[in-house]
């Protein structure tokens, strides 16, 4: 994350987006629910204001953002100050990591990855939500990218991409699903996500941590 803490500094604007786009939000909410675990300890990298933690159950996350952080302990979310590439909890900790829109924000993925991959245990997994660079809706934020507050830092990926960082760090039974069909100010009703991905503009990648390698 870059140094002058956009979220620190926007995070208002930030929580507003939710209200402006409400049909998107539960949209993506619907597409991850399908993936969360019913049981099982969970944490959120990257948890930010607990906008997705809380009403998917969540109740552990890590954000470097302070003020993000204090709007998520109001959520009643139990939160810690930390970044996804050091995680502070003994390996084996969690049943399943959730990290959404954040992987686009980390400095280094492959160390996320890694630590994601460490504090998980055998068979548990990873969900992660993103904004597919390669949709419709990817093109339009990379567009747009410098005049966002907080995606001028971002570095977006494809689904392609994470593929592959998954695979690479030893993660594996890949199932992808997408939501969020056309263009953000025309949806007013909570879609359907279906399977794969290229058509919607917002992915979900579940993952599971082998147990054959451990570390
Ligand atoms: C777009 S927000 C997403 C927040 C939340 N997951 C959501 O979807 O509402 C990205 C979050 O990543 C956090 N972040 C930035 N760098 C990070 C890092 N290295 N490790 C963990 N979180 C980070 C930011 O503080 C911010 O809260």
């Amino acid at each position: 994350m870059n140094e002058e803490e956009p979220f620190n500094k926007y995070y208002a604007q930030y929580e507003e987006w939710f209200e402006r786009n409400r049909s998107v939000y539960l949209s993506e909410i619907k597409a991850l629910e399908h993936f969360i675990p019913k049981k099982g300890r969970g944490l959120e990298v990257g948890i930010g204001s607990g906008r997705f933690a809380q009403p998917l159950g969540i109740e552990e996350g890590v954000d470097p953002s302070e003020e993000m952080r204090k709007i998520a302990q109001r959520r009643g979310l139990k939160v810690y100050d930390g970044v996804a590439e050091d995680l502070p909890f003994p390996k084996k900790s969690f049943d399943y990591c959730l990290m959404v829109t954040t992987i686009c924000f980390v400095e280094d993925v492959n160390k996320t990855l890694k630590e994601i991959y460490r504090v998980l245990k055998n068979k548990g997994n990873l969900i992660t939500g993103l904004v597919d660079k390669d949709s419709l809706l990817g093109k339009e934020y990379q567009k747009h990218k410098n005049e966002n507050v907080f995606y001028k830092h971002a570095k977006f990926y494809a689904t392609e991409d994470v593929k592959q960082l998954l695979k690479e760090n030893n993660f594996v039974n890949l199932k992808i699903i997408q939501t969020v069909f056309g263009e953000l100010g025309k949806i007013n009703t909570i879609q359907d996500f279906k399977e794969g991905y290229g058509e919607g503009g917002f992915v979900v990648i579940k993952a599971e941590k082998t147990d054959i390698i451990s570390r």
